[in-house]
């Protein structure tokens, strides 16, 4: 089984808390299955560029006319996307490590999706709709936020673009750990909140490891 864990968040290991979540999720996950592969893409790492016009016409072109050919402008503009969406189209599970901001998803995170949820790659389009390529069949979310507030909540932003997104391309399956309220200033309760999520990432972990 492939595993996919992209890294949507800039700070160190050592103090974020949706990194610590990502820590107990992966040693649970290798403890109960040790031939699960796991491929890590830190974003950070290898930043996805914000989609072009010329990226536009060549992930849609094809839809729209059968004998599009792609100009070098268009090739070279879909390089970050023709480069990066094989990990994804390959992948059983993807984790998603990632803080709240904004109300929602990190910036680099949406870019990503932008690039490899395009057609041609994770889906066929045609005028019957969508067929999905690929096998992914849950996503997994591992989140921190200072305020408190969990998916439902009026000010969440983050779950129903995650589950609008993936449920475009048949992923309906989203698994949950999410340590809210850790703004210790104001809010009681943080670790506690924190081991609430790590016990909710380890057992999703323990679900994925028995996903045959
Ligand atoms: C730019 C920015 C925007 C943020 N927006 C929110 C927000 O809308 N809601 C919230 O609860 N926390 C927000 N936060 C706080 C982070 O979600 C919180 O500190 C989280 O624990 C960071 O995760 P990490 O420890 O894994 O880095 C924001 C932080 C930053 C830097």
């Amino acid at each position: 089984m492939n595993v996919l864990h992209v890294i949507a968040n800039p700070r160190p290991a050592e103090v974020s808390k949706s990194k610590m979540l990502a820590l107990e999720f992966f040693t649970t996950l290798t403890e109960n299955n040790s031939e699960v592969i796991v491929n890590n893409v830190d974003l950070y790492q290898s930043r996805p560029p914000f989609v072009t016009a010329e990226a536009l016409r060549y992930f849609w072109g094809p839809v729209a006319d059968s004998d599009y050919n792609p100009s070098k402008a268009e090739e070279t503009a879909a390089n970050y996307s023709n480069n990066n969406s094989s990990m994804l189209m390959e992948a059983d599970v993807l984790v998603l490590t990632l803080p709240v901001w904004i109300n929602s998803m990190p910036a680099i995170l949406k870019a990503w999706l932008d690039q490899v949820l395009v057609p041609g790659k994770m889906f066929e389009m045609s005028p019957e709709g969508i067929s999905p390529t690929h096998r992914l069949r849950t996503v997994v979310l591992l989140v921190s936020s200072d305020e408190l507030y969990k998916e439902g909540d009026v000010l969440d932003g983050l779950t129903p673009a995650i589950r609008a997104i993936f449920g475009y391309i048949g992923v309906d399956d989203i698994q949950i750990a999410w340590a809210d309220g850790q703004d210790t200033s104001r809010h009681i309760g943080a670790e506690e909140r924190f081991e609430l999520a790590a016990e909710a990432a380890r057992e999703i972990a323990e679900e994925v490891a028995a996903m045959t």
